[in-house]
């Protein structure tokens, strides 16, 4: 029985994406980094269970959180923390992290502006999880602009058209880890 925890820090579209699919693909916790993130108001309407985590983080506690609440699967969308090793070498299940650009192309943070300033290609990746950050395992891949296409539009355009990508990958994500079975 697959139980996914979704992890996030902010406004948790992609939680909310992720929450219309949740009949066939139950997200059993979301784990955010901030109780005033709108993506907490989005788990607590749609009665999801949320953990809020305290600064410094005590990544054991949010392992022992994950245990009994039997997660198998956690997704970092939107979630604005780094996963320490000592989490990761103790969490042997899969994490998929949700990232707005055409990876290994501008990890980290504005890889949106960066990579519309540059005139360079603009898309989304979700990938496992590895020690390094934004690396790992590609799942998903999509272009949402090339280069030159994108500079007939303004950086906010570009990004509305980025997240909506993201909200339909990451349904494909959760949909092709599943296995097309529910639940
Ligand atoms: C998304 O663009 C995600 O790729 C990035 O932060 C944004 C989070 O959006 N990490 P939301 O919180 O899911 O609306």
């Amino acid at each position: 029985m697959i139980r996914w925890a979704v992890f996030v820090s902010g406004l948790g579209s992609n939680l909310a994406a992720l929450l219309e699919i949740r009949d066939k693909y139950p997200m059993a916790l979301v784990v955010s980094s901030k109780e005033s993130a709108y993506a907490v108001t989005r788990a607590r309407e749609a009665q999801v269970p949320v953990q809020i985590l305290p600064t410094p983080i005590d990544w054991a506690q949010v392992l022992k959180h994950l245990e009994e609440a039997q997660i198998t699967h956690i997704f970092l969308a939107g979630f604005m923390k780094v996963l320490p090793q000592n989490f990761l070498q103790n969490w042997d299940k899969p994490i998929l992290n949700l990232h707005p650009s055409l990876l290994p192309d501008y990890p980290g943070l504005k890889s949106i502006e960066r990579a519309y300033n540059d005139r360079a290609d603009i898309g989304v990746t979700i990938h496992h999880v590895t020690e390094a950050v934004d690396d790992g395992e590609i799942l998903l891949q999509e272009k949402v602009f090339d280069g030159e296409q994108a500079q007939s539009l303004s950086l906010e355009e570009v990004t509305k058209s980025v997240h909506q990508v993201e909200h339909r990958l990451v349904c494909q994500a959760v949909e092709k880890i599943c296995g097309g079975h529910h639940g």
